[in-house]
């Protein structure tokens, strides 16, 4: 499974990316807007100095405003990936993207039939987004595992990735459930490694060490 930082602050990609298990973030205008005073084309390009695949979203509505930002995030760098809003007017972008080999994230995707209708027009990632599910008192992650059915019955080279995540659960679920990607935010990456029994073995460790060296 590949993991993705889901932020746009350049000093979180470089600390997660500095423990070689990063392998791509993904931006939102909402995260965007946080990082005051940062300028967001040299941010991305920055970030796609340290991974392959970085997300930055268009802001367009029509395809004709989508379009012109598709070509021009994607003349950034090569590891731009053009994220893409789950409309009408994005899966003709999805459409655009895809016959010039750019690659795309597909964002808001709430269902199945939206899924399978991004991953038709060529997306090359979609992003269905499980906790914002899950504030409506819904199993975000049914809808992983639903999608996860139907890409097993197909061909589609369209990735799942799992967004919207609040939590080591969903980290879990999305490796269990085959997911291509999970994007996490800053926090949650930083509780991957973690466990009680870890820390409380290793204190044991260094208490015995301890006794060891005053002998
Ligand atoms: C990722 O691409 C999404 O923009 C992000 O995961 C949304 O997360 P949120 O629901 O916590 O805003």
């Amino acid at each position: 499974m590949k993991l993705f930082i889901d932020t746009a602050n350049m000093a979180q990609v470089e600390e997660i990316a500095s423990w070689g298990v990063l392998d791509g973030v993904t931006t939102n205008p909402s995260l965007v807007a946080k990082e005051e005073g940062a300028n967001f084309k040299d941010t991305v390009i920055a970030m796609c100095g340290l991974v392959n695949e970085v997300s930055a979203q268009v802001t367009g509505v029509t395809f004709e405003e989508m379009k012109v930002q598709a070509d021009e995030y994607s003349s950034w760098h090569k590891n731009v990936v053009v994220k893409v809003p789950m409309t009408v007017e994005g899966l003709k972008t999805l459409n655009y993207c895809s016959a010039k080999g750019m690659k795309t994230n597909t964002t808001l995707v709430f269902s199945v039939s939206q899924a399978i209708m991004a991953a038709k027009s060529g997306a090359t990632m979609i992003s269905p987004f499980v906790g914002r599910l899950d504030d409506l008192g819904m199993d975000g992650m049914d809808l992983i595992a639903d999608i996860m059915e139907a890409w097993s019955h197909y061909k589609f080279d369209t990735q799942v990735l799992v967004a919207s995540v609040r939590n080591l659960e969903h980290v879990t679920r999305a490796a269990k459930l085959g997911a291509h990607i999970s994007t996490i935010p800053y926090k949650i990456f930083t509780e991957l490694p973690q466990h009680d029994l870890t820390d409380k073995g290793l204190k044991k460790f260094m208490e015995d060490w301890e006794t060891v060296q005053g002998k």
